[in-house]
């Protein structure tokens, strides 16, 4: 298993990049070895004085970890840009964030939104030091709450987690760039979805594995094997933005992002299934792709 990830990894390095980040999850989880701190060089963003390396590097991502002086950043600048463009159309004031890794998410949106609040989860169990470092520098163990430890499909314990910090059902915007998995992100979509007040964002993060280009994507190396497509879940989406625009206003994507724009009506809580919102003339919908 461990090995085929590293035929992925190479297959990355030789050019195919999108994957990366994706990748390095995968590895970040095999423990294989104590990861290096990256090195100040590296940085290569600045917002307000915090310095990142956005990168797509598989090295960098799977292998090493940050530093107070430089955050490692698992996005294409172009989506940094929108983040940014999108706070100047929104008041964010509350994030969710799934997927960690080495928290340059956590810090890029408390940098770019200036944030009340974030709440952040990952499968890892082992805090990200550099992150504990950040909020106690700035005082911000009431605004920033790293969740370790937590699968973004395991409904009690998101529940537990969502119901305790965001009571108010107020998230301004959730991001989700975790398992990139079918089943796991649309149950995440499930139990967070509620928790999104009227005209916030839902971000669904590389959605499109399925369908890039090229090695390993198009091979049976893919790096998720024979899972179901995100396509299966866009698919839902659509289906449950004509059936409930009360629910779903409006859908962006482009070939990484899917923007969710939420409206106004009432989702119910806890027990929320997409499955059981939108019509299709009495068939029932099975991921197929
Ligand atoms: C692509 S990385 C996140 C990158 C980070 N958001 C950034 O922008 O730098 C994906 C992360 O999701 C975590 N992850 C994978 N599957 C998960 C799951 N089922 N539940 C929660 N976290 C998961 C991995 O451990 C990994 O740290």
């Amino acid at each position: 298993m461990i090995s085929n990830y590293f035929q992925y990894l190479k297959a990355l390095v030789r050019g195919d990049k999108k994957g990366a980040a994706l990748i390095s999850d995968v590895l970040s989880k095999t423990g294989i070895k104590e990861k290096e701190y990256i090195s100040e060089e590296k940085c290569n963003y600045n917002l307000n004085g915090v310095k990142f390396c956005v990168t797509w590097d598989p090295n960098i991502l799977g292998n090493m970890r940050s530093s107070e002086q430089c955050f490692i950043l698992g996005k294409a600048q172009p989506m940094i840009e929108r983040y940014i463009s999108l706070n100047r159309e929104l008041q964010v004031k509350k994030v969710f964030d799934m997927g960690i890794l080495q928290a340059g998410s956590v810090v890029l949106y408390d940098q770019i939104f200036q944030l009340n609040k974030i709440v952040a989860i990952d499968l890892i169990k082992e805090p990200v030091e550099a992150l504990t470092k950040y909020i106690e520098q700035r005082n911000k163990s009431n605004s920033i709450k790293p969740y370790y430890g937590i699968n973004q499909a395991d409904r009690t314990a998101m529940e537990s987690i969502l119901s305790t910090e965001f009571s108010e059902k107020d998230i301004d915007f959730i991001v989700d760039d975790a398992s990139h998995l079918y089943a796991e992100t649309r149950e995440a979509f499930n139990i967070s979805f509620p928790y999104l007040k009227a005209g916030g964002r839902y971000i669904i993060e590389d959605w499109g594995w399925a369908h890039w280009t090229g090695e390993p994507w198009q091979t049976t190396a893919n790096p998720f094997g024979k899972s179901e497509a995100m396509s299966n879940l866009l698919i839902e989406l659509f289906m449950l933005a004509a059936s409930r625009p009360d629910f779903i206003e409006e859908i962006i994507i482009n070939h990484n992002i899917i923007i969710v724009k939420k409206g106004s009506g009432q989702i119910p809580m806890q027990s929320f299934d997409i499955g059981n919102y939108y019509l299709l003339r009495g068939k029932t919908f099975n991921p197929w792709l």
